[in-house]
C-alpha cells in the first residue's frame, strides 16, 4: 500500500506560538476563513477532503462546530475507548493509522486532499517522517502568549511555491498583520 502524503496547515505567531489554553491565541476572523476555505477547496466536487487532527485540537472546536462540515474528520488519540460522534468521523490511534485509513478503499477513492490540522506533535511527526506534501503556513507578525508551539523544522527541506488560491502580500485585521506561504516539501 502506498501511503498518501498530507498537507499541513497552520498559523504561527512570530514567537512560534500556535495555541493557548486549548484555543487559538488570537481571534482573526479573516485568517480563520482562509483556513476554512483552503481546507474545503475541491477540484472534484464528488469527493471530500479529510482533516486529520489530534484529540486536543478536536476538543478545541466548539461542539456545535464539530465535526468539520463536509469533511472526513479523523481524530488521533491513544485512548482506545475514545468516542466521537458525528457524520464522517473516524477515531484512530496513530498518524500512520490515519494515513492507512485514508489510503485504502473505501476512503482512498473518496478523499481528494488530506489536511493535517495539528496540533504540535502531529505536525512534528509528519515533518520528521516526511509525510508532508505541502505546508500551508500563515506567519502572523505579532508575538502571542502561548503554551503550544510549532515545531522547529529545517527550512532546507522545503521550497516556497505559489498557489493561485492563496492571497499574496500582507493581510491585516484589527492592526494584526500576517502573510500566507505555501512550502513544498522536497
Ligand atoms: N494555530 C494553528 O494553526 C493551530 C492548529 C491546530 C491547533 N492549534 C492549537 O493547538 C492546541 C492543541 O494542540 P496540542 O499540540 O496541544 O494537541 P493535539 O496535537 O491537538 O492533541 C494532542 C493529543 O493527540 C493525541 N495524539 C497526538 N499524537 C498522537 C499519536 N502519534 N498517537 C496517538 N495519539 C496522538 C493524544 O491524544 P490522547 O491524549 O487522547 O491520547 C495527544 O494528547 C490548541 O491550543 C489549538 O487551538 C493551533
Amino acid at each position: 500500500m502506498v501511503l498518501r502524503k498530507m498537507n499541513l496547515i497552520v498559523a504561527v505567531a512570530s514567537n512560534g506560538g500556535i495555541g493557548k489554553n486549548n484555543d487559538l491565541p488570537w481571534k482573526l476572523t479573516k485568517e480563520f476563513r482562509y483556513f476554512v476555505n483552503t481546507t474545503r477547496r475541491l477540484e472534484d466536487a464528488s469527493k471530500k477532503n479529510a482533516v486529520v487532527l489530534g484529540r486536543k485540537t478536536w476538543e478545541s472546536i466548539p461542539p456545535t462546530m464539530r465535526p468539520m462540515k463536509g469533511k472526513i474528520n479523523v481524530i488521533v488519540t491513544s485512548q482506545k475507548d475514545f468516542v466521537a460522534e458525528g457524520k464522517d468521523v473516524y477515531v484512530v490511534h496513530s498518524l500512520q493509522e490515519a494515513q492507512e485509513l485514508l489510503s485504502t478503499p473505501p476512503l482512498a477513492d473518496k478523499v481528494e486532499t488530506i489536511w493535517q490540522v495539528g496540533g504540535a506533535s502531529l505536525y512534528q511527526e509528519a515533518i520528521e517522517k516526511k509525510l508532508v506534501d505541502k505546508l500551508y503556513l500563515t506567519k502572523i507578525r505579532k508575538e502571542y502568549d502561548a503554551d503550544v508551539f510549532f515545531p522547529k523544522y529545517n527550512e532546507e527541506d522545503f521550497v516556497e511555491i505559489s498557489d493561485p488560491h492563496v492571497p499574496e502580500g500582507v493581510l491585516e485585521e484589527d492592526g494584526v498583520e500576517w502573510t500566507h506561504h505555501v512550502l513544498q516539501m522536497k
